[in-house]
């Protein structure tokens, strides 16, 4: 999603270094969308010769056939099975690649959504076409828990940090039912880190950036992080949350992602720290 702020679009040669560096990190899954501006585009323009060495994950239901408007605070998505062909279609195309690994449904519509428009069964076309491998869903509550009852999707992609805990029981639950966890949102978007960059934010991150700092401070978090970064410090938060497989964390900036990496490299917070930093938070 970040790449969308790069001021040269998709063939900017910074966002090819990034992507570059993102693979030879040791990073094999990449998370995108058609809603992401120049996103998919410029990871085909960048690294469709690497493709084998990564796990393609896009999203689906974002409109294909002109910008979508924002309605009641959500983006307008389109889940009628035309529009999430030629969405998948469009992704492939983009994304210069045959098949996209993961398709997403985007933005967490409820269940009976999805049923009056028979939106799974077009997924599921898609995947007997081999133009997908896997079917997931970008949900949140309270919608989470009827898409997990479904027991149609691999994959559900769920926000979740330190900071912003509403899905932490949830996560368990889709993972006990045996799909796979994508957590994106693990290190709030920035928020505690000292050079936040707020340069182009949507109005909405801002309050979001606002109200996540306001938590890191309340919870005294600064005293417990035993000479961590507050970005570490949150990544290797949500790395011990058992029912999480994986997690997507968003940079333009080649320096955090350096940074992400070295802090993943050291696994979840030691035990003691973890168990202090939830008391704290739910107090
Ligand atoms: N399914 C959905 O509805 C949905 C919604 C939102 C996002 N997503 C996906 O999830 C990914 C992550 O999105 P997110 O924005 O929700 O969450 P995030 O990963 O918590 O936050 C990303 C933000 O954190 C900043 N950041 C990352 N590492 C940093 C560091 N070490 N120090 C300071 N700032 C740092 C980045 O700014 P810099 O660029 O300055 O590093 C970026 O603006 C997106 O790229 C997208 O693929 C999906």
């Amino acid at each position: 999603m970040e790449l969308a702020g790069f001021g040269g679009g998709s063939s900017d040669p910074g966002i090819g270094r990034l992507l570059g560096a993102v693979l030879d990190a040791g990073i094999n899954l990449i998370d995108t969308a058609p809603d992401y501006g120049g996103s998919e585009a410029a990871i085909g323009a960048h690294l469709a010769h690497r493709r084998d060495e990564f796990f393609l994950a896009s999203k689906c239901g974002c409109l294909v056939d002109r910008q979508p408007e924002f309605r009641g605070g959500k983006l307008e998505h389109d889940f009628s099975p035309e529009n999430v062909r030629a969405g998948v279609e469009q992704s492939l195309r983009r994304l210069k690649t045959d098949r996209l690994d993961l398709v997403q449904v985007h933005s967490s519509p409820t269940r009976s959504v999805l049923e009056e428009h028979d939106t799974v069964a077009a997924m599921e076309k898609l995947k007997s076409e081999g133009k997908v491998r896997f079917l997931g869903m970008s949900s949140v509550l309270p919608e989470l828990r009827d898409h997990i009852e479904m027991g149609v999707f691999d994959v559900f992609q769920i926000p979740y940090s330190a900071l912003q805990p509403e899905n932490e029981a949830v996560i368990r639950e889709a993972a006990a039912s045996g799909a796979g966890t994508i957590v994106r949102g693990g290190v709030a978007r920035g928020a505690p880190a000292p050079d936040h960059n707020d340069a182009g934010e949507h109005d909405f991150w801002r309050s979001f950036v606002r109200e996540k700092r306001d938590v890191w401070a309340r919870a005294g978090l600064d005293d417990i992080l035993d000479g961590m970064t507050r970005m570490e410090f949150l990544l290797r938060f949500v790395l011990g949350h058992e029912g999480l497989h994986t997690t997507i964390v968003g940079t333009s900036n080649p320096d955090h992602l350096a940074a992400n990496v070295a802090a993943a490299e050291k696994g979840p917070l030691p035990a003691d720290l973890y168990d202090e930093a939830r008391r704290r938070l739910s107090r």
